[in-house]
């Protein structure tokens, strides 16, 4: 198997073929005036397996038709399985219809990711089954176990952990495992016309001891920022905040320290001035036991 690393993925990449030995297919790409994209592969690749990897991180429509042109160049040469990887799925949130109107984005990414030419499809921390469920083939990679050694190593063994949301409390409860600490969870609403949060005490016992806050997703920094004010009303004695895919948009993570942060980790799922931790052993170890690699 060779490996096409799209350019929203490039740090991420290169990490997982060095660790997989994964030679990389060489392609170029680029923008017309009119803001078109184009892809071309330099390279042969009839008869040849490919593992694409391309995150789905803003932009996201561009980054979305690099990768749906990456798989359709690569399968109409010739290329044979087309293996992708999205270490971030964009539009995963709208996976189902929640006001009348609307449509399933996530299943409408999958469709055209599939559309396009791909195989099979490994999702890192997607943000529900309901989206994964658009694809006909996918594999689900979790990697809090990457999160766990920088928490051991960084003196937060036993810290409790807390889902900013009740729906992210199994995350939590795999992070909480691993360090061998405590679990709990904010009750947290939002405003589906206004996208405001609201978060209450959900069950959280936090006082005097090391906190640690795992969300799949930070955007605004919204749901986050409520957490860290539920926390610290109720004597936590530091609060460090962790998210798998880090969008940070606007002046987000200035606002999540502000909050009271003592550290935000952030993977690169999505590769910004931010990204502290790397998902690509966790990746590589998921996708070897999964027979890909
Ligand atoms: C939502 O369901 C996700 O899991 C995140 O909690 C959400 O996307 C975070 O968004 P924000 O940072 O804007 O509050």
């Amino acid at each position: 198997m060779k490996a096409i690393v799209g350019p929203a993925s490039t740090g991420l990449g290169e990490k997982i073929c060095s660790l997989a030995g994964l030679e990389k297919i060489r392609f170029s790409f680029k923008q017309f005036p009119d803001g078109e994209l184009y892809v071309r592969l330099l390279e042969d690749v009839t008869g040849v397996e490919a593992l694409i990897i391309q995150s789905l991180s803003p932009p996201q429509d561009r980054n979305l038709m690099l990768l749906l042109q990456l798989i359709s160049a690569f399968k109409t040469n010739g290329g044979g399985e087309a293996s992708v990887l999205i270490p971030y799925m964009a539009y995963a949130r709208q996976d189902k219809i929640f006001l009348s109107g609307e449509p399933v984005s996530a299943h409408l990414v999958a469709r055209l990711i599939e559309a396009a030419g791909a195989d099979r499809v490994a999702l890192v921390e997607v943000h529900s089954d309901a989206a994964a469920k658009g694809f006909r083939n996918s594999v689900l990679i979790e990697v809090t176990g990457s999160f766990a050694e920088y928490y051991l190593r960084n003196g937060f063994e036993k810290a409790y952990v807390v889902a900013p949301d009740k729906n992210a409390t199994s995350r939590a409860k795999r992070l909480a495992d691993m360090i061998q600490g405590g679990v709990g969870w904010v009750e947290k609403t939002r405003n589906k016309e206004t996208g405001c949060v609201s978060s209450t005490e959900g069950q959280l016992n936090p006082s005097g001891r090391k906190t640690i806050i795992i969300d799949d997703i930070i955007s605004t920094g919204g749901t986050i920022i409520e957490a860290i004010k539920l926390l610290k009303s109720k004597g936590a004695s530091q609060i460090s905040v962790a998210c798998i895919h880090g969008l940070f948009v606007g002046d987000a993570y200035q606002r999540i320290m502000n909050a009271g942060a003592s550290s935000v980790l952030s993977s690169d799922t999505v590769e910004t001035q931010y990204s502290n931790i790397s998902v690509a052993s966790d990746v590589v170890r998921t996708l070897r036991e999964k027979g890909w690699l």
